[in-house]
């Protein structure tokens, strides 16, 4: 099988998608209530995805966040198709990379990660409400 040299290009600058699924057309939608363990778990200095909810939960100096996973580029959803560390988020797609704050370190994404709400009950149990965004510097109980 050949290429054609408009194919090439098109790989070439990146316009191929590398998975079928889970990225371009329509942004998967998070759920409002995501179970994102206890607190007790989330150390100091970490960051990790909660596995196919599209969101990642961490703990830096000031307390607890979350932010959203799915890439502000088209739409794929890095808990699936990316790496989240506490120093990057990458997006597997289109080679897209976020700072662990959600900020973007490398384009084709323009906009940074929207961080979401993240609430606990009385015994640390944390939830993520994918449907309410909020400033990036809040955390757990600010
Ligand atoms: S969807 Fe294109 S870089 Fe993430």
């Amino acid at each position: 099988m050949t290429l054609g040299r408009r194919k090439l290009l098109l790989i070439g600058s990146g316009a191929v998608c590398a998975h079928a699924l889970g990225c371009g057309g329509d942004s998967p939608q998070l759920s409002p209530v995501i179970d994102a363990g206890n607190e007790a778990d989330v150390a100091t200095g970490t960051l990790r995805a909660v596995p196919r909810k599209g969101v990642a939960i961490g703990r830096d100096a000031r307390g607890i966040y979350a932010v959203s996973l799915i890439c502000t580029h088209a739409g794929c959803d890095m808990s699936q198709d990316g790496a989240v560390s506490s120093g990057s988020i990458q997006c597997f797609c289109h080679g897209s990379v976020f700072d662990g704050q959600g900020n973007v370190l490398r384009g084709p994404a323009r906009d940074p990660l929207p961080h979401l709400v993240v609430t606990a009950d009385a015994s640390g149990e944390l939830t993520i409400h994918g449907d309410q965004t909020t400033a990036a510097d809040t955390r757990l109980g600010t």
